[in-house]
């Protein structure tokens, strides 16, 4: 039998003294109650490879929200149960290092009735709760109880796993069970840079017409998980090699050429107009549907049931793709600025990232930097103050000319302007104007 390791040290090294302080005083309240209190999961993992910590789960082996509100009355804070899956969050009364909460959860087993389907659960000991988890790095424990505290707890040599690098499911079932395993299991072997092991490997590819039992809503959320990540292209091109875009939606293909675009998008490019734009998910999905016709994206919004914000961007992209042939020809800035208006920032930064045509880059770039936020020096209220206009729809017809004889450098003064207005009075009652170009 190996020798247990404790792992007290790195928990005084990586933990505040306070934070330590109260969860040794957590697992003393836990003995006096006959319960077992152990951290575990992810923040086992964390602690051995050195990543910060920034969620702390525990297991308890007995009543975990009877014990956060004991708890709660010695320490303070607020405790928030959750009865149906026996669990209870307490926010500390004052944040410990960016930490605000400790997460209790009844040591459970999990049952899944059918593939994909959310688990029955039952509560259990330690050992069943580990049983139930994804994979070996994600599977170890450290014992509170004050006999043995700091003990690590490794039924499946999750120590090893994590020292060779390696992803590892506990079980053949894993993945079938819950097919969001499928996500995470690229998602740790990209951000930790491990490998998923031969065997599981086979299970996840076995699993993978799974995902299609998956809800839109959990498919996003891994998604989205996996684009927060600080270099999600490594990912998303395992996701790719692996069939897992494909299983999501069949016209989901990851090629080099998007992965350079997700690359540039992750780097940030070499253009500074973009760089007061933060990379997001709605980027990395804008740059997925650039090479989809309409209704393919239409299907992945579907399949995804992706949020009105991205899909009104997703929209926008596909009407620029539209437009790219007129963005090639000359135009004055006025006649650019009617094209590109109706699309926001993103849609343009996404169309920049993946149309390679210089010429239609430098035009989005010089609308969204240069275009834009043109606005004409005479507004509503100078036209009625100062011209004597009456308010009418004329009123945004003239603005608009305005607008366009700005944009075209045909103006620069309020002089410019004022006089630019009566000419159009005047033009207008002499049939000289052009409604459909607001110009002359
Ligand atoms: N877990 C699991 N199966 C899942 C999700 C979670 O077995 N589908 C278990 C794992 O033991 C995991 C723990 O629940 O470590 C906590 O999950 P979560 O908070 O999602 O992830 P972390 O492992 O802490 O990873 P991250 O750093 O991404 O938050």
């Amino acid at each position: 039998m190996s020798q247990t390791i404790n792992l007290t040290k790195q928990l005084q090294q990586k933990l505040p003294n306070s934070l330590l302080g109260l969860l040794r005083k957590v697992g003393e309240e836990a003995v006096t109650m006959h319960y077992g209190l152990y951290v575990v999961g992810g923040v086992v993992r964390d602690l051995l490879l050195d990543y910060p910590i920034l969620d702390i789960d525990l297991v308890v082996e007995g009543e975990a929200i009877l014990l956060a509100k004991i708890i709660q009355t010695r320490h303070g804070g607020e405790v928030r149960a959750y009865s149906r899956f026996g669990t209870a969050s307490w926010l500390l009364s004052k944040p410990i290092e960016g930490i605000n909460h400790l997460d209790f959860a009844t040591a459970r087993t999990e049952v899944y009735e059918y593939p994909a389907s959310l688990p029955d659960v039952e509560s259990a000991s330690i050992k069943e709760d580990i049983g139930r988890r994804d994979f070996t790095i994600n599977a170890l424990a450290i014992s509170l109880n004050p006999t043995n505290f700091g003990d690590m707890i490794d039924f499946f040599h999750g120590h090893d796993d994590l020292e060779k690098g390696i992803i590892r499911v506990l079980h053949e079932h894993s993945f079938k069970d819950d097919p969001t395993r499928i996500f995470r299991a690229v998602r740790f072997e990209s951000r930790f840079d491990f490998q998923i092991e031969p065997d599981t490997l086979g299970y996840l590819d076995n699993a993978l017409e799974i995902i299609s039992y998956l809800t839109s809503k959990r498919i996003w959320a891994e998604l989205k998980r996996i684009l927060n990540e600080s270099m999600p292209d490594k990912a998303l091109k395992r996701l790719g090699d692996l069939g897992i875009f494909t299983a999501i939606y069949p016209n989901l293909q990851m090629d080099d050429t998007l992965l350079n675009q997700c690359r540039m998008l992750r780097d940030g490019c070499e253009e500074l107009h973009w760089s007061k734009i933060k990379p997001s998910n709605i980027h990395y999905v804008g740059l997925f549907t650039f090479p989809m016709g309409y209704e393919q994206m239409r299907e992945l919004v579907l399949r995804l049931k992706l949020p009105n914000n991205v899909r009104r961007i997703l929209q926008h992209v596909q009407a620029i793709k539209i437009i790219v042939p007129k963005l090639k020809m000359p135009q004055s800035d006025s006649q650019l600025y009617a094209l590109l208006s109706p699309y926001n920032d993103s849609a343009l930064f996404i169309c920049w990232l993946a149309i390679e045509d210089t010429t239609v880059r430098q035009k989005l770039i010089h609308f969204s930097k240069n275009l834009r936020h043109v606005r004409p020096l005479i507004n509503g209220t100078y036209l009625v103050e100062n011209m004597g206009l009456s308010p009418s729809p004329i009123f945004s017809k003239i603005l608009t000319m305005l607008r366009n004889a700005r944009l075209d450098k045909k103006v620069s003064t309020l002089t410019d302007e004022h006089d630019c207005v009566v000419m159009f009075i005047t033009n207008k009652a002499k049939g000289l104007y052009d409604e459909s170009t607001n110009t002359y």
